[in-house]
């Protein structure tokens, strides 16, 4: 799946929700960013280029230092 990474923080755009055919792009008014549902997210790309911070990559193309954001996007839907 698609991960939402650091550069989301603080600034929740929200472009990525907008375009996502399965509105699988989630985040509540007290998080300071969005998260990509793993298990929802068809892999489609659509997000990836609407986002005016580059912070959407695909799971095995995050920058390693946004690794973590990977178990957090997947985290979110645990609750
Ligand atoms: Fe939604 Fe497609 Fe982005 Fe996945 S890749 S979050 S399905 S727009
Ligand atoms: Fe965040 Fe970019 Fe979406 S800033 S809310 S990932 S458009």
């Amino acid at each position: 799946p698609y991960v939402i990474a650091e550069p989301c923080v603080g600034v929740k755009d929200k472009s990525c929700v907008a375009v996502c055919p399965v509105d699988c792009i989630h985040g509540g008014d007290d998080d300071n960013q969005l998260f990509i549902d793993p298990s929802e997210c068809i892999d489609c790309g659509l997000c990836e280029p609407e986002c005016p911070v580059d912070a959407i990559f695909m799971d095995d193309e995050v920058p390693e230092k946004w690794s973590s954001f990977i178990q957090l996007n997947a985290d979110y839907y645990k609750k």
